[in-house]
Parts: C-alpha cells; sequence; structure tokens
C-alpha cells in the first residue's frame, strides 16, 4: 500500500519505518525543514534504539522516502496517517491546530488527486479528544467538496518511546475506529503482519477508539499516582514501600506494572491525556474527579521531592550557594524527550532557589540544555557532574545510574548526600557506603 505519515516525530517516525518495513510504500512529510533534512541523508532526528537501523534499511530499498512536499504526499496516497502533535494547556485544553492545518492540507491536496485511484482513508493517529476525527472529516469533506470519496478512521498508538520498535512491530492489540466495513478491511491487511502472534485488532466505532487510548493511559497514569500516594503514606508511618510493594504485587490481580514509587510521571501522553480527560468531563458535564486527583498527586510528588532536599539544606543555610549534579533528565530511560520531565522542574526549582547545577544525561543532554539555557551546565559524563557537588539528585532510571563506580562517586562529591527519585540504590547499600541517603517512601538512612 502507499502510505503517507504526517509528521516525522515519535510517533509518526516509527509508524512509517515500521509500515516500510513490512513492504509498504511509505512517505513521510513533516513542515519542519531540518527534520526532513537530517532524515533524507539517513539520520534520525530522535533517539529511539533500533529505529535508524531499521530506517537505513527501508530507505535503501526504495520503500521509505521524506518530504515537505504536501502535494507529493498526500495526492495519490491510500491512506494518509495524521501523526502530528496534539499539545494541551495547563487546564487540559487541546490545542487542535496541528490537526486541523493537516486537515485542511490533505482536503487541498485531494482536490487534484486522479481519477480511478481508490478511496484514500484519512487515519487520525494523533491522541485526540472524543469527537475530533469525525470534526476532521466533516472539514476535510467541507473543504473539498462531493467530488472526491474518501474514508476517515481513529488509530490510536500505544507505543513506549525507548521501545517503541518492539510495541509497534509486536502491540497487545491494535485499535481502529471505523465508520465502514471497507476501511475495517483496510486495518485488517494492514496490521496483518503485527498481530502474527494473535494479538487482537479491535474493530470499533470512531468515537469508541478514540476514548480507548484516553482510558488507556488514564489508568496507567492513575497506578503511578497510587503508589506515589502510598508511598508517602509509608514515610509518614515508617513502613518500606520497597515491601509493601512486593507484597501488594505478587496478588495476580494487582501485578507489578506501572507501580513503581518515584517523581511522578512526566512525558509527552500521560500529563496532557489526563488533563484532557478532566477537559472532557468539564465540557459534557461529567466531573473527572479520579483524573483530577491522578494529576494533583502528580504534580505534588515532585513538590514532596524538592522539599526534602530544601529540608536537608535548611540548616546549612538553605539552597543558596549549594551545587548539585543531577542525573538523569529525560523524563523516562531509553528515550531523549524531555516533556514535563521532572528534572526539568527539580532544576529549575533549585536554581530558582540560588543553587548551581550540573547535569548529565546519557542522550537527552541536548535537548535538556537548549530548554534550560544558561541555567544549569549540562555535561557529557556522569561523574564530571558530580564533581563538587554537595549532593546528587538522580531523576531518570537509566541502566548506567544503577550500579555506578562508587568510590569514584564518592571522591568527585564534594557531599556524601544522595536523593534518589527512583529508588534505584539499597538503602541499607548506601548505610555502609557511608551515605545520607534519600528515596521515596522509604525512611532516610544516615551513614554507618
Ligand atoms: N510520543 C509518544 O510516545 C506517543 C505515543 C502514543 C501517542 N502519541 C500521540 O501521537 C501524537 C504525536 O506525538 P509525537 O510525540 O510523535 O509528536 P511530535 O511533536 O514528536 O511530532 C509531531 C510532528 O508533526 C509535525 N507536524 C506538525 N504539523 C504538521 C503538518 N501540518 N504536516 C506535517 N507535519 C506536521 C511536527 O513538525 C513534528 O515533527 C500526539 O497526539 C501524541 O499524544 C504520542
Amino acid at each position: 500500500m502507499k502510505l503517507t505519515m504526517v509528521g516525522t516525530g515519535y510517533v509518526g517516525l516509527v509508524t512509517g519505518v515500521c509500515f516500510a518495513n513490512t513492504g509498504n510504500t511509505v512517505t513521510c512529510l513533516d513542515v519542519d525543514p531540518r527534520k526532513i533534512e537530517m532524515l533524507k541523508k539517513g539520520r534520525c532526528p530522535i533517539y529511539e534504539p533500533g529505529l535508524e537501523e531499521l530506517m537505513e534499511r527501508n530507505i535503501k530499498a526504495g520503500r521509505l522516502k521524506f518530504t515537505l512536499d504536501k502535494r507529493e504526499a498526500y495526492v495519490d496516497a491510500d491512506s494518509v496517517f495524521i501523526c502530528v502533535g496534539t499539545p494541551s494547556d495547563e487546564r487540559g485544553h487541546t490545542d487542535l491546530s496541528y490537526i486541523l492545518a493537516a486537515a485542511d492540507e490533505i482536503a487541498d491536496a485531494f482536490k487534484a488527486r486522479p481519477p480511478g485511484l481508490r478511496a484514500p482513508v484519512v487515519v487520525v493517529k494523533s491522541t485526540v479528544p472524543v469527537g475530533t476525527t469525525i470534526a476532521v472529516r466533516d472539514r476535510i469533506r467541507a473543504r473539498l467538496g462531493p467530488s472526491v470519496k474518501f474514508h476517515v478512521a481513529d488509530n490510536p498508538e500505544f507505543l513506549k518511546e525507548g521501545d517503541a520498535i518492539n510495541d509497534f512491530n509486536k502491540p497487545d492489540r491494535v485499535v481502529c475506529g471505523v465508520e465502514d466495513a471497507e476501511t475495517a478491511q483496510f486495518f485488517r491487511d494492514l496490521y496483518d503482519p503485527f498481530v502474527r502472534n494473535g494479538h487482537p485488532i479491535f474493530i470499533m466505532d470512531i468515537l469508541s477508539s478514540e476514548m480507548v487510548k484516553y482510558a488507556s493511559n488514564n489508568f496507567l497514569a492513575t497506578k503511578i499516582s497510587f503508589i506515589n500516594e502510598m508511598a508517602n503514606l509509608c514515610e509518614a508511618y515508617g513502613a518500606d514501600i520497597a515491601k509493601v510493594r512486593e507484597g501488594m504485587c505478587s496478588d495476580a490481580r494487582i501485578g507489578h506494572q506501572f507501580l513503581y514509587p518515584g517523581l511522578g510521571y512526566g512525558g509527552s501522553c500521560f500529563p496532557k491525556d489526563t488533563l484532557a480527560c478532566i477537559m472532557m468531563g468539564d465540557k459534557g458535564g461529567v466531573e473527572a474527579t479520579l483524573s483530577k486527583a491522578v494529576h494533583a498527586v502528580n504534580q505534588k510528588q515532585r513538590d514532596r521531592f524538592f522539599d526534602k532536599i530544601q529540608a536537608h539544606f535548611k540548616s546549612a543555610g538553605g539552597l543558596s550557594g549549594k551545587a548539585l549534579a543531577f542525573w538523569g533528565l529525560s523524563f523516562k530511560p531509553r528515550t531523549d524527550d524531555i516533556r514535563e520531565a521532572p528534572a526539568l522542574t527539580l532544576i529549575r526549582k533549585a536554581v530558582g532557589f540560588g543553587a548551581s547545577v550540573k547535569a548529565f544525561d546519557p542522550v537527552a543532554g541536548e535537548n535538556a540544555s537548549k530548554e534550560l539555557g544558561p541555567a544549569a551546565a549540562v555535561v557529557a559524563d556522569m561523574y564530571e557532574a558530580a564533581k563538587g557537588a554537595d549532593a546528587l539528585v538522580v531523576c531518570t532510571d537509566w541502566d548506567e545510574f544503577k550500579s555506578p563506580d562508587w568510590d569514584r562517586l564518592g571522591k568527585a562529591l564534594k557531599g556524601r548526600v544522595i536523593f534518589d527519585g527512583r529508588n534505584l540504590y539499597r538503602p541499607q547499600q548506601m548505610r555502609e557506603l557511608g551515605f545520607t541517603y534519600h528515596s521515596v517512601g522509604r525512611a532516610m538512612t544516615r551513614p554507618a
């Protein structure tokens, strides 16, 4: 099939590359000339394990190309996948301007569609408030007129950054919201190579499909806020969240996934999708009480952790003039995505209180440096970040932070103090190594 991806971000690029890899001819369109230039040279503008290799292979095979030219991308495509951003403001109002602009551009290009081609399927892959895909259909229809037939569909994406290729190639499920049997068959054919493991393709109405995405992300966000609330109770009453987690999660009905205490969720999906549910509830007259609580717990989690840092330095005159080292800037490991990353919130707060910051991340340093500007020094080595610091703050659970060279770290730091926002280390081990150690949902430990 001849497919076009609208947007070459995390979703559009992964989707385009994976569809090309199963034999489709894929054009990836973007409005960002810098991205398209890089992609044309075979370089990947985002960090996603395995993506660049797969990209190269499919470019060489002639199945994958990149363009800024909308007409070329749309005019004779069998299907167009809209994968543009849908950011939200802090109240949860979704900015649909990128979606609507893409709809207009698709309509304009379809006006020149050669006769005799089958009716294209315009697929909304971006996460959109319920009702948006129908609005896209009506907008294209109004602009295009009745002469060219097309179908619309919603096909939410569930990939995880950092493991996106695997998630796309072996999805737990594929969800497709359609209006007719022809479009349902289009999706069955397209996704057939991806569900050979027996996992299902759910064909449903468009509104339910749009809602599946929000319900899934909101539920995962709820699990994270739930375990963080339990961790906070553990701290207040002297229990240990690690033991509580073991005891609780071994119940098969509960399970272990997404029940890790820490700094709360970040990234481009959970925060905005939880907020979008709140906004959809407010607009629809159905207050999303639980979503509001999930969001509030998440926001407070960063503040609570920062309070620990401040409390520690209180007797030494506060954070002003102190040096802090930060390990981890991306919102989670195996990605360079820093959107809504807890590390950035904590760094900005620390700097606001007069601390100086040196930070390291295995891949997100460049993005974070652009975002933070001169507020923090982003360095290329984790021990360099620790050099001369009064404390180390761990914000992302990258593998390389899990078992550092303690001797080297101890020598680099000025103060043997660690704030571990991801519970990477054992309190007893930290005690024996001579660190003052703060984590989440577990008692603070001092050197033996
Ligand atoms: N990032 C994820 O892990 C993830 C997972 C599942 C779903 N989603 C959803 O997928 C959507 C895209 O997310 P993302 O993280 O890939 O976004 P992104 O910001 O990384 O990429 C969006 C891309 O679209 C391009 N674009 C904007 N307008 C365009 C237009 N008119 N024509 C062509 N290109 C255009 C931008 O230049 C950008 O490169 C969002 O709705 C998001 O919620 C994201």
